[in-house]
Formats: C-alpha cells, sequence, structure tokens
C-alpha cells in the first residue's frame, strides 16, 4: 500500500552540500516529496525528537550533534515507504551500510550518518507531525 515515511537529512550531510544528492537519490528511488523545510533543531528539540533514545550512552552527544547545525526535515510517500527507505539509506552504521546506500555515499560515523528514516508507520506519522502541522502534510 501506498504510505509514508519521515526523513531527516542531518547536520553533516546538509552541511557538506549533500543535501541536493541525497535528495536526488531520494527521488529516482520513487519516493514523492510530500512536505519538505530547511529547519535546525536546538538540544531541546532533539532531545525530545530522540526521547526513545534517552536511555542509550550516545544520547546526549546525539542531542549535541543533532543541533550543531541545519537539517532537512521531510515527509516521503511510496508503496511499502518505511521499509524501502531504510533499504535505500543503508545501515546505521556507514561501515556496515551496503554499496550504493545513502550512508553508504555521505555518512561519516555511526552518529553523523547523513540521514535518518523512521522505523514504523507508527514512528513515521509521529515524526513527521514533530516538524508539520495537518495542511504542511496535504500532498
Ligand atoms: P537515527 O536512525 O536517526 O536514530 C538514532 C540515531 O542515533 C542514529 O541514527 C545515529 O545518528 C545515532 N546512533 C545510533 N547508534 C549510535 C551509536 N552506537 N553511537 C552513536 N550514535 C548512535
Amino acid at each position: 500500500a501506498t504510505n509514508r515515511t519521515f526523513t531527516m537529512i542531518k547536520p553533516d550531510a546538509f552541511g557538506a552540500g549533500n543535501a541536493g544528492a541525497i535528495l536526488k537519490m531520494i527521488e529516482e528511488a520513487g519516493f514523492k516529496i510530500i512536505s519538505l523545510k530547511a529547519t535546525r533543531l536546538n538540544k531541546e528539540l532533539a532531545g525530545e525528537f530522540y526521547k526513545v533514545h534517552q536511555e542509550r550512552p550516545f544520547y546526549s552527544d546525539l542531542c549535541q550533534y543533532m543541533s550543531s547545525g541545519p537539517i532537512i526535515a521531510a515527509i516521503l510517500e511510496k508503496d511499502n515507504a518505511v521499509a524501502d527507505f531504510r533499504e535505500l539509506i543503508g545501515a546505521t552504521n556507514p561501515e556496515n551500510a551496503a554499496e550504493g546506500t545513502i550512508r553508504k555515499l555521505y555518512a561519516t560515523s555511526i552518529e553523523a550518518n547523513a540521514v535518518h528514516g523512521s522505523d514504523s508507520d507508527e514512528n513515521a506519522s509521529i515524526e513527521g507531525s514533530f516538524f508539520f502541522n495537518a495542511f504542511e502534510q496535504v500532498s
């Protein structure tokens, strides 16, 4: 079924000037951009977005990193969007990411891993609504 996922182009990739190339890969893989903005998280907002990870040892560094520069947030639509997008981006750790994936091409570390992709339909909806209001999510 056609459904949606949520992505961020993270500060490392956006700062390095790779946003255009990454969005091109996303569109060429068949994803339709529903909502798109450049914005910036502060530490508090990054902490809220990633609160499911608050007990993890990397949480504080992650919030620092995600607020270190501007990002791009986007809602994407496609058949099987969540799973297909995770395949397009590759493993969290770029050392384990398959050839041709976004993280293999553009990530620099397990933390600065270029892009985020939602891990479920439910989280895609929650994460999309973190950045976009209802009328911004209309296709
Ligand atoms: P993301 O898919 O956005 O979800 C959580 C993020 O935490 C992840 O990408 C990485 O940026 C970061 N992350 C996950 N695991 C680790 C780890 N072991 N060490 C440092 N950062 C991590």
